[in-house]
């Protein structure tokens, strides 16, 4: 028995900001953006819109590309919940009328939809769940101190989903073959300190620096750690597939700078034209960004009978990767320059 994805679906809200618009407020320049990025816009939520409003925009196209109006679970891969508590997930699958569907979010940062998937896998493969809807959404933005351009110029908000079915191992969609990877020694690296029980229990409620509740990153090392931890997953699921660099059509990778993209390309052996991205539009979308991705990608970039190798590296330290001949969906992907109508 294995697990097939057989829907996909991607929501994105409507504002979007451009580099110029940042450099209202910034010590920085588009160009710097752009070129020390890949990023040239990228979409936020306006006030009062949360994840679960993506999640819930891109569960419903998913659910719509694979047929289906249950699922056996839903998880939700996001670091940006609603509310610390409960998990958004339950009230995401409640507004897509899948009552009583077992639902829970799975936190791991721009690696949560990797994680994710493999969790939707695990389900299916233990006989507990038939089908899954897996929902990687995030209105990160409200978590970025708009005043720090190290964060502010590279997250950007969305919301991508996959349905999963029980299926076999040799159809086209399956997925065999898991890296997953943590290293909580650098945990430091990319994290909010404060809103968790570690500073309220030290200082108490609303004490501390405000800067604490945003996300504080050291760029340079996460950028090195991202392209090294990348390269031996992606190297490991190969080996586990018995495939080498050069049956990989595609490589949908986490979307969190251009170059670490084409650093990853080169130190696997892969021609930068298989790249696949939208991180010029988007930005870093976090757990929303693979599902995203392969959304924007099958407006021409990956179609049925292609090998795509997908990775992801984020906070945690955390990374995954999964290798998947991609299947024949139908598809609307999002209009990445157009307002997305709700539905
Ligand atoms: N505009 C202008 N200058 C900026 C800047 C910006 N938006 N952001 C950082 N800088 C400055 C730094 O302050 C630093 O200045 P200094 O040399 O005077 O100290 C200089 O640019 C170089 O900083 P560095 O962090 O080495 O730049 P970089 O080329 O690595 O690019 C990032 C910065 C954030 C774009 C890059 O490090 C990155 O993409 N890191 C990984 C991000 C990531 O993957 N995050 C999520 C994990 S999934």
């Amino acid at each position: 028995m294995s697990a097939v994805v057989c829907g996909l679906g991607g929501w994105l809200p409507p504002t979007i900001v451009t580099n110029e618009e940042l450099c209202d407020r910034l010590d920085t320049t588009p160009e710097w953006i752009r070129s020390r990025t890949g990023i040239i816009e990228r979409r936020v939520v306006s006030s009062g819109t949360a994840t679960s409003d993506l999640a819930v925009e891109a569960g419903r196209r998913a659910l719509r590309s694979a047929g289906f109006s249950t699922v056996g679970a839903v998880v939700l891969a996001t670091t940006s919940p609603d509310r610390l508590c409960p998990a958004s997930g339950p009230e995401v699958a409640t507004r897509l009328g899948l009552v009583e569907t077992p639902a829970f979010d799975v936190d791991s940062a721009c690696s949560g939809f990797v994680y994710g998937l493999a969790t939707g896998v695990g389900l299916i493969s233990a006989g507990v769940s038939d089908s899954v809807l897996l929902i990687g959404a995030e209105a990160f933005s409200t978590l970025v101190n708009p005043a720090d351009r190290t964060t502010a110029t590279v997250f950007g908000d969305g919301a991508g989903a996959l349905v999963l079915r029980r299926g076999r191992p040799d159809e086209p969609g399956s997925l065999d073959a898991f890296d997953l990877g943590a290293d909580g020694e650098h945990s430091d690296l990319l994290a909010i300190p404060a809103g968790g029980s570690r500073q309220r229990s030290a200082t108490g409620l609303g004490h501390g620096d405000e800067a604490d509740w945003y996300l504080h990153m050291a760029g340079r090392a996460v950028y090195q750690q991202a392209v090294a931890r990348m390269r031996d997953s992606t190297r490991r699921v190969l080996e586990r597939t018995g495939c080498s660099a050069s049956d990989v059509d595609v490589l949908a990778g986490h979307q969190a700078n251009i170059r670490i993209l084409e650093a990853l390309a080169e130190r696997l052996g892969l021609p930068g034209d298989r790249i696949v991205s939208n991180i010029d539009r988007v930005g870093n979308t976090l757990a929303a960004s693979i599902p995203l991705l392969l959304d924007t990608a099958t407006n021409g970039n990956l179609i049925p009978g292609d090998r795509v190798l997908i990775t992801a590296f984020g906070a945690g330290l955390s990374w995954g990767s999964t290798l998947l001949t991609w299947p024949d969906l139908f598809v609307q992907p999002v209009d990445l320059s157009a307002e997305e109508e709700t539905t």
